[in-house]
Parts: C-alpha cells; structure tokens; sequence
C-alpha cells in the first residue's frame, strides 16, 4: 500500500483523512478523486494543495473510464472509498443521486478494482445500515442490514456489493461502518456544524421531535485512525464498526454545545421530526478494539472541540451558507420553523 485513491476526498470526513494520512506516512501519495458536489470542497484541502505527494482528480465514481484513467496515471494500489450523498434529509427529499453514487457507484470501484487487480478496495460505511436499536442491544458486524431512510438504504447496498464481491471474485475488501462523526469541514447541513453556526447567529436551533435520539457521537480524527488501522491490520472480507461506545441523547448534546459557546438555551425550537426517524443507534466495537484501538475523545470532548472550530473558523463556513445553502435551509426548515412559532 502506497499510492492511494480516496473518492469523496474533498468532503467532510474525507479530507480528514487524507490530511491524517499524509501526515502519518511519508512514503504515501495520495490522489483525491471527488466530483465536487454541493458538500464537496477544495478549501478542506487547503493545508496539504502544496505537497507534491497529494493530487487531485475531478471526476464521479459512477464515470468507469475517468476512474481508470486516474487509477492508471497515478500508479493506484487502494481505493478508499468516503464518495457517497450523505444527508439523511435530502435522500427524503430526493433520493435519486443517493442510489447512483453509493449503489452503481461503489459497483463501478469494485469492478476497477478486480479489472485492474488493485491491492485493496476499502469502503466508508455507517452504523445506519443496522437501522434503529431497541435499548438494551448493540450492533455487531455480522447482524442483518435493515435500513429505514433511503441514504442508509444506498449504503446498506453498497455493503452488500462489497461483500458480493469479495465471496464471488474474492476481491481483496474492507468495510468500516463510523458512528456520527464530528469535528472540522463538515457541511453545516448535519446537526452540530448547523447548530454551532446557527447559535453563533443567534439563530435558532431545530431540535427534531422530543429530542431524545439517541446517537454516538465521535470525533473525526478517531475514526480516521481506525480506518487506517483496518487497512493496515484488518482481515479482508470483514466489516469493523467504529463506534465510541457512549451514547448520547440529541437534547443532552445540544445542552453541552450551548454551554460551551455561551448561548442561551432559549435558541432551542423543537420542530417537526424527520419521516422515519431511528431513534438510536448503538455499535459494538469489540471487533475495531481487539485490533488496538479506542477512541481518543470523550462525545463531550468532540462536541466542545468541534464548537471551537467553527467559532475559530468563519472564513470556512460563511460563505457555504450563504449560497445553496439558503434554498436548502428554507425548503427543510422554514415551515417546521414557522409552525413551531
Ligand atoms: P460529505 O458529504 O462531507 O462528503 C462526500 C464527498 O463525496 C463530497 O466531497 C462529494 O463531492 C463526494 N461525492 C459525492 N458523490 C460523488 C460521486 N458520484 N463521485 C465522486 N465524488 C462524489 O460526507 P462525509 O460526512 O465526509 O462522509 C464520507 C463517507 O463516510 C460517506 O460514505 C458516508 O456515508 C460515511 N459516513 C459518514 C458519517 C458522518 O457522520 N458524516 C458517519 C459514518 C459514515
Ligand atoms: P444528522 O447530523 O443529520 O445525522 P444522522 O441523521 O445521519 O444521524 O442528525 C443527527 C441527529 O440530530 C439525528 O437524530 C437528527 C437530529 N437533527 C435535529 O434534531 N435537527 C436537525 O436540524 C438535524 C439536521 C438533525
């Protein structure tokens, strides 16, 4: 392993990783191939633009000839694969792009993977494709995939290709399944970069139903070191759920972020709660621990960090939601908003 390909590199979780990984290991090049939708972004990659081992291709997963292009001219032997729609939200709005990007897409990487004979083949997962979990219980890597939303559905689909793939060609695959992460250059479309900026405008925080969701929430840079440490030491053919192990309620969340910004709680409105809604999720991480690793942030930890970034960061931020952004922001809240007054 050593020239890699990281598809959807320019987004939140993606970029993350790349400058992990630069940073870790010297002899790495590393290629971004993203298609730089509306959630993708140069300005995440800004730190690393100058170094001559990172390049980047633009270019969809779904475009078969432009993928081998890329993996031919740099000397590819792994694809990691973050590329997918990733908002919950907009797959109920419209889940079109979410099947072509996460099901033909991963299908094409796959097949590249086999035609060319890649090294690896690594997909970004996520501890929705369990669908929701009583109390009580906790996912492990060899439960049923029952997804509820249509973004966890294409996910689950892409999983499905993975392993196909590695039974039928024996394709050399891993499958890392993340938990809600947080932290630096994430699309304040999701709940803590939305919240924090929102707060940091006084504007008011849409908490979804009662609030008592249940999430876990993890800290970027943590799951990029256990995905590295997967394409390292993980056995192929298996998944690895990278979770924290704590759970929190979204209210008990948004508590913790309003104190650490020094906002009144009087931002918080609750509104009409998604279609579909999984309550909790819970990931087993026996698996990703065996393999040596824990998570090195507390949720509270991540969630105050990742509050003063964005405090520290508006240069980032301002001009994403100044954009789309708007029109997104108004056909998802702007009714439940009004109504709950
Ligand atoms: P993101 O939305 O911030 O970034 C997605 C990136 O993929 C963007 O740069 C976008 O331009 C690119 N992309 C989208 N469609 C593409 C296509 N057809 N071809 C090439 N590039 C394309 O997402 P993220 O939060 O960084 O998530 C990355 C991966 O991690 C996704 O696969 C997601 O399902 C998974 N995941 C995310 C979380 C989370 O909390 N954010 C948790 C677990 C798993
Ligand atoms: P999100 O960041 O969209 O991630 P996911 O739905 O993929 O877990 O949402 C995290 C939690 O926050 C989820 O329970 C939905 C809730 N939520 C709100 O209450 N209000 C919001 O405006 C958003 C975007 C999410």
């Amino acid at each position: 392993m050593k020239n890699l390909l990281v598809t959807g590199g320019a987004g939140f979780i993606g970029s993350n990783f790349v400058i992990y990984m630069l940073d870790k290991y010297t002899d790495y090049n590393i290629t971004v191939y993203d298609k730089l939708t509306y959630a993708g972004n140069l300005d995440n990659l800004l730190g690393v633009a100058d170094d001559p081992r990172y390049s980047f291709v633009k270019g969809d997963i779904c475009d078969a000839a432009a993928v081998t292009a890329a993996v031919k001219e740099h000397n590819i032997d792994t694809i990691v694969n973050f590329a997918a729609e990733t908002h919950v939200d907009r797959s109920i709005m419209d889940p079109d792009a979410f099947v072509k990007t996460s099901v033909y897409g991963t299908y094409v990487l796959l097949e590249v993977t086999r035609e060319l004979g890649l090294e690896r083949f690594h997909q970004i997962s996520t501890d929705e494709v369990y669908g929701h979990i009583p109390f009580g219980q906790s996912s492990v890597e060899t439960d049923s995939l029952e997804p509820r939303s249509p973004y966890a559905a294409s996910k689950a689909s892409a999983d499905l290709m993975v392993k196909a793939y590695f039974v039928t060609y024996g394709l050399p695959v891993t499958i890392t399944r993340g938990s809600n992460n947080i932290g630096p250059y994430q699309y304040p479309e999701k709940v803590i970069p939305l919240f924090a900026t929102n707060a940091i405008d006084g504007e008011p925080l849409p908490v979804y139903g009662d609030g008592r969701q249940m999430r876990e929430y993890q800290y970027v840079v943590d799951h990029c070191e256990a995905i590295d440490l997967v394409l390292h030491k993980g056995v192929l053919g298996e998944a690895y759920n990278i979770g924290t192990g704590e759970e929190m309620e979204n209210m008990e969340m948004v508590q913790i972020l309003l104190e650490a910004m020094g906002k009144s709680h009087d931002l918080i409105r609750h509104v009409a709660d998604r279609p579909g809604h999984d309550r909790r999720y819970s990931l087993n991480i026996g698996k990703i621990k065996a393999l040596g690793w824990q998570p090195r942030h507390t949720a509270e930890e991540a969630i105050i960090k990742t509050a003063r970034w964005y405090e520290a960061n508006e240069w980032w931020w301002r001009k994403i939601k100044s954009g789309e952004f708007k029109k997104y922001y108004q056909a998802q809240y702007g009714k439940r908003l009004a109504e709950a007054g």
